[in-house]
């Protein structure tokens, strides 16, 4: 562990309501922890040096957690490991499967946000893809050996105004496939139990 006392809150946000989640988290965690909070995008983080813990979160993209957090999770594993970590995700939906109860790290999940397969036991096509080993393709391994204190799966936001039309276009697919609708789906009541969860355990 590192002896600095200073918090990181990291984030990558489209549409601003990933950026919203990280600076309530940001304030939950500093009242209640006491310690100086930094809030940043992450391509405005340079390195993890002032920092004791570090919270990251991203919106998940095109089925996947989106590639900017896969890549700081990857770029930075070995400062993470030797820090007090927590992460979060913001979307539309996660089809809860048998890795969800044997994750290697604890889980808190928006009740809201987790869907049943519709055939218990079958994955459809589309339901393989909004899965927690899909999702995290790229970070699972690594996330298991970082030991976070917590990965939070929030309901995010989707607002068509804010997006491109090819992405809309993506989104409309999305949406008729998943039946996701488009709305502000965060519930902060449970992102402030998370958080105060999160700040407890980093004092
Ligand atoms: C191009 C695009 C692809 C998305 N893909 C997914 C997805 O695969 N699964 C999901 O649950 N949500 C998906 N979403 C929804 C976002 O994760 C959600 O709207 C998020 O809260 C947006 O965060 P932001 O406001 O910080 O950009 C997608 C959104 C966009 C714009």
């Amino acid at each position: 562990m590192t002896n600095n006392s200073k918090i990181l809150v990291t984030y990558v946000s489209k549409s601003g309501s990933t950026a919203e989640i990280a600076r309530f988290i940001a304030q939950q965690v500093e009242q209640a922890s006491r310690a100086a909070v930094d809030v940043l995008p992450m391509s405005e983080v340079s390195s993890l040096e002032p920092y004791g813990a570090v919270i990251t979160g991203g919106f998940l993209y095109r089925f996947g957690w989106h590639p900017q957090a896969q890549e700081f999770v990857t770029q930075y594993q070995a400062q993470l490991k030797k820090r007090k970590t927590a992460f979060f995700v913001a979307g539309m939906g996660l089809i809860k499967t048998a890795e969800c109860d044997q994750s290697p790290f604890p889980l808190f999940l928006d009740a809201n946000f987790v869907r049943q397969p519709s055939r218990p036991g079958h994955l459809n096509a589309l339901e393989k893809q909004m899965t927690l080993p899909n999702y995290m393709k790229d970070t699972l391994p690594i996330l298991a050996e970082i030991h976070p204190l917590s990965v939070g799966f929030f309901g995010g936001k989707l607002d068509m105004q804010t997006l491109s039309s090819v992405e809309k276009m993506i989104l409309r697919v999305i949406c008729l496939l998943t039946g996701a609708k488009p709305g502000d789906y965060r519930n902060w009541d449970l992102i402030q139990t998370w958080a105060g969860q999160v700040a407890a355990n980093l004092a």
